[in-house]
């Protein structure tokens, strides 16, 4: 080969690992396909992230900014600045806007479940009256920019019961109807979502069926599933998961894989689902890829992104959004969670905001 045809094949190879097309040219023929935002993204820090977003995908969720805490962090206080310009950047990027999360047990601000600052419990009336409250406020405040809201987050165990939330265990189960029946009224446009994770457990699946048509058979609005699908290289176990979506279509409400990632470290001991308060100290064997993937464990990350979206395409009828939990790998709260500082590589693109190869693949399932 002569040196100038050396030369050029040399500067077409970037070129030729870059997918020609954006996931949203291939997905987006079926459903909406999306990423967490996060808020150094929103105020405009993260061009190269921007980027990914221009040519990826068609939708976005805040990754905390629209959570209680940011948006009520004193009673009667609201504070919309970090989350309206979320929603206009999500306007610039042409983003269909998702709202996370209205009710959810963790995230909630300090004062939220206790009566003024004491340590005392808030009485069952005014958790009532504070969850209408913030409800009407923030739906109404995001009317007509929203397209549809998580309304309830993690309410449910794996076990199928209630989880024990101040929410539960003040106001019981109609919390959550309370819920849904307020976002409705402030904003009928909107849709409503329930939203939780491991939900291919088999008593989960069915307690989050029982939900959704109880919602149904009080004529409330309910409109779609999440499931948040914190995955991981061998959980969750791909038939459950399957017969989930299964399930929750045969309610007859939409499927939505709302926060994907793809965990590829060791897990520690006794770790399990997606409860943020999970806490594991740091050891060395938990961290081993600091350097980088090796090629072998690459290969068999990327096997699985693939496994996970020829299960997406199989669902493509039922499926309405397909929602990554971050943008870059160096972004992802993986890094940080269940054990702080770890180098973890859960996303499509890396710390370079390179797209990963496997992206390729991943279109070519859809064309
Ligand atoms: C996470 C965010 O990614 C982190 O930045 C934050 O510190 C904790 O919450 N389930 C959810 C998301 O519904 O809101 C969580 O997001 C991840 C687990």
């Amino acid at each position: 080969m002569n040196k100038k045809l050396l030369f050029l094949c040399l500067a077409m190879m970037p070129l030729a690992s870059m997918a020609q097309q954006g996931l949203k040219d291939a997905i987006g023929k079926y459903c909406l396909i999306g990423a967490a935002i996060n808020q150094w993204q929103s105020d405009g820090q993260v061009p190269e992230g921007d980027a990914i977003v221009d040519k990826h995908f068609n939708c976005a969720v805040a990754e905390n900014c629209m959570k209680p805490e940011s948006l009520a962090p004193a009673e009667g206080i609201f504070d919309f600045r970090v989350a309206d310009k979320f929603v206009s950047y999500c306007q610039q990027h042409k983003l269909k806007v998702l709202g996370h999360c209205l009710v959810w047990h963790s995230q909630a601000p300090d004062w939220w479940f206790t009566n003024g600052y004491t340590a005392s419990p808030a009485s069952k009336e005014v958790l009532r009256e504070r969850l209408i409250k913030h409800i009407k406020t923030v739906v109404g405040h995001f009317k007509g920019q929203v397209h549809g809201w998580d309304v309830v987050n993690e309410a449910i165990e794996d076990d199928g019961s209630f989880r024990k939330s101040p929410y539960f265990n003040l106001l019981g189960e109609e919390f959550i109807e309370l819920a849904f029946r307020t976002a409705h009224e402030a904003d009928p446009d909107a849709e409503l979502y329930y939203n939780d994770y491991s939900m291919a457990g088999e008593k989960k699946r069915e307690a989050v069926c029982r939900l959704v048509m109880n919602l149904k058979a009080k004529g409330l609005r309910i409109d779609g599933v999440g499931m948040q699908s914190h995955n991981g290289l061998d959980y969750p176990n791909l038939e459950e998961y399957e017969k989930s979506m299964d399930a929750f279509a045969a309610c007859g409400v939409k499927v939505m894989i709302t926060e994907l990632d793809l965990n590829v470290l060791p897990s520690p001991e006794g770790f399990g689902g997606a409860d943020i308060s999970q806490n594991f100290e740091m050891q060395q064997k938990l961290n081993p890829y600091t350097a980088g993937l090796p090629k072998d464990k690459q290969k068999e990350v990327d096997a699985r992104w693939l496994q996970l979206f020829n299960i997406f395409y199989k669902h493509r009828s039922q499926i309405s959004r397909i929602n990554l939990w971050g943008v870059s790998d160096g972004g992802s709260w993986l890094n940080g969670w269940p054990v702080k500082g770890r180098t973890n590589y859960p996303l499509l693109f890396d710390r370079q905001y390179k797209e990963k190869p496997v992206i390729n693949e991943i279109i070519k399932l859809y064309q």
